[in-house]
């Protein structure tokens, strides 16, 4: 009887786990993308010659999640680069991961 309620417990907290999107995405795909589609054109506009410091410089554009989320789908639809909506999840889930770490 007890054990039987662990094991729902923990099934339960397994379920939750896979439904949210935060862990359903693919943060190497969306590392290997950033660095095809988007480190480049960071790296020159910063004039730094590095394109992760876009993301950490102190005036930076993204300050909460929804942000984020916004300013990839902008850069992705601005200019254009195609992304499919799983992979601008999975860019988010990089970035967040990489730099920006909100919870
Ligand atoms: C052709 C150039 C270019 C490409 C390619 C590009 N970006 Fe950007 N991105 C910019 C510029 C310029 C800014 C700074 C905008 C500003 O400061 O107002 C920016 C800003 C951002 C920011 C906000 C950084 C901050 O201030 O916190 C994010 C997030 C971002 N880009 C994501 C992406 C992603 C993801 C990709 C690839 C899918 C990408 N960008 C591709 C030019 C580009």
């Amino acid at each position: 009887m007890f054990k039987k309620s662990i094991i729902t417990a923990s099934f339960l907290i397994a379920s939750t786990t896979i439904a949210s999107p935060a862990f359903s995405a693919d943060v190497n795909n969306g590392k290997t993308l950033h660095q095809a589609k988007c480190y480049q054109c960071h790296a020159e506009k910063s004039g730094l010659g590095n394109g992760d410091i876009i993301y950490t410089r102190a005036d930076r554009k993204v300050q909460d999640p929804a942000r984020l989320k916004f300013m990839v789908s902008m850069c992705n639809t601005e200019l254009r680069l195609d992304l499919f909506p799983e992979d601008e999840a999975d860019l988010v889930a990089y970035l967040n991961q990489q730099f920006y770490k909100f919870k």
